[in-house]
């Protein structure tokens, strides 16, 4: 059985004020931390021992995914003193695989939601007798991800880590972010310092005449290292468009955890999800939203296409639109916040504070 590593100690940096108390894989979508689902994914695609290389705000994983074994997996954890960027992290978690020299090992970039076949990908690995293969997606503009022109075969021509200029942009084929390497490439990354898989080992071993090939899939696929990727993800879960056994309940148009609480007359739309205790008041209307546990909406309020921190609150009549609300922060009645703000954890803002609106 293939095992796999999950990468998951980025610090999430665009994805603030989300992940200042919280790591990336950690944040909730659809309900739960966006970690089950590929984890899911993963189980359902026959993997069982996955190895997860942690480093920033490390100590979150290991006590809400405990062994594994209520996910049915065996689960292990991997923490780095210093980080070692997605190669040396690696490499960092080489002594617990149990695969031989030869076997093939999976490797997740653990911020991608993507209905990937993880299956065809080990099929396609094996029967190109590569020494990597990587899933490939289209995008229309690749520049802030790794771009891999291949072959009419498959085989990878370069790989150019967000490439700086525009003669650069080759193609429209990017990593996306789900490997098969073969086990012996792995203990081949230098250990002990900090190595980037894209920037230095792909590079390098194309350099060196190894055998990487590209599977181009199109599928669903979205990195959510963004509050805008991040809460179209959510929603994309809950509508079902995105494929996951995790999603705790039945998709459809909206999500509402057990213990949450939403006034009659509010109107939830476009793949909302209410997380666990959340109040949602009377009138309120939300769309493609991820109000998260403990958070309250008051009435009236109308929230669009936004995130909605833990415990944070939304007053009565404000409108949210395209935002993010930090953990545990207070927004007052009539407020207007659009386009990309981002509302920073237990900040507070009195009621009409920020307009767009010329009228009150
Ligand atoms: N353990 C560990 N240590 N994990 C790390 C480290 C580290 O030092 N640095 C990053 N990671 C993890 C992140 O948590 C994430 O899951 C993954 O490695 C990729 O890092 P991102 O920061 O999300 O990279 P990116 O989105 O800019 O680019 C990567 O993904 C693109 C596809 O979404 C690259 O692999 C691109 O080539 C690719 O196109
Ligand atoms: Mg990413």
């Amino acid at each position: 059985m293939t095992e796999a590593i999950l990468l998951v100690g980025g610090k999430g940096t665009r994805l603030r004020p989300l992940t200042v108390n919280t790591p990336k894989p950690m944040v909730p979508a659809a309900g739960v931390p966006f970690l089950t689902h590929q984890l899911a994914r993963a189980r359902a695609a026959g993997v069982e021992h996955i190895v997860m290389a942690t480093s920033y705000l490390a100590e979150v994983f290991e006590p809400y995914f405990g062994d594994g074994s209520a996910f049915g997996l065996h689960l292990e954890y991997v923490t780095e003193r210093e980080p070692l960027g997605t190669g040396g992290a690696i490499r960092n978690v080489s002594s617990r695989l149990r695969s031989g020299p030869e076997d093939p090992v999976l490797v997740f970039n653990g911020d991608i939601l993507t209905g990937l076949d993880i299956r065809a990908l080990v099929a396609a690995h094996a029967s190109s007798g590569a020494d990597v293969s990587l899933h490939l997606t289209r995008v229309t503009d690749p520049r802030a991800y790794g771009l891999v022109p291949t072959d009419d075969t498959g085989r990878v021509l370069a790989f150019l880590e967000k490439p700086g200029s525009p003669e650069e942009i080759v193609t429209d084929q990017i990593n996306a972010g789900a490997y098969v390497f073969r086990r012996s490439v792995i203990d081949s990354i230098p250990e002990g310092r900090p190595v980037s898989v894209e920037r230095e080992t792909f590079p390098g071993l194309l350099a060196a005449g190894a055998h990487l090939q590209g599977m181009v899939d199109s599928t669903y696929w979205l990195d959510l290292g963004t509050p805008e990727a991040f809460v179209r993800g959510s929603a994309d879960l809950v509508l079902g468009r995105a494929p996951s056994p995790a999603v705790p309940g039945r998709c459809g148009d909206r999500l509402v955890l057990p213990s949450a609480r939403v006034a009659p007359g509010a109107k939830l739309s476009g793949g909302t999800v209410v997380g666990e205790r959340a109040l949602i008041g009377a009138g309120a209307r939300l769309s493609g939203s991820a109000v998260l546990c403990d958070a309250v909406v008051e009435p009236g309020a109308v929230v669009t296409d936004s995130l909605i921190g833990e415990g944070a609150r939304v007053g009565a009549r404000t409108v949210v639109t395209g935002a993010v609300i930090g953990d545990g922060a207070s927004v007052g009645a009539d407020n207007e916040l659009l386009a990309g703000v981002r509302i920073w954890c237990n900040a507070s803002l009195p009621a009409g504070a920020v307009r767009f609106s010329p009228d009150r």
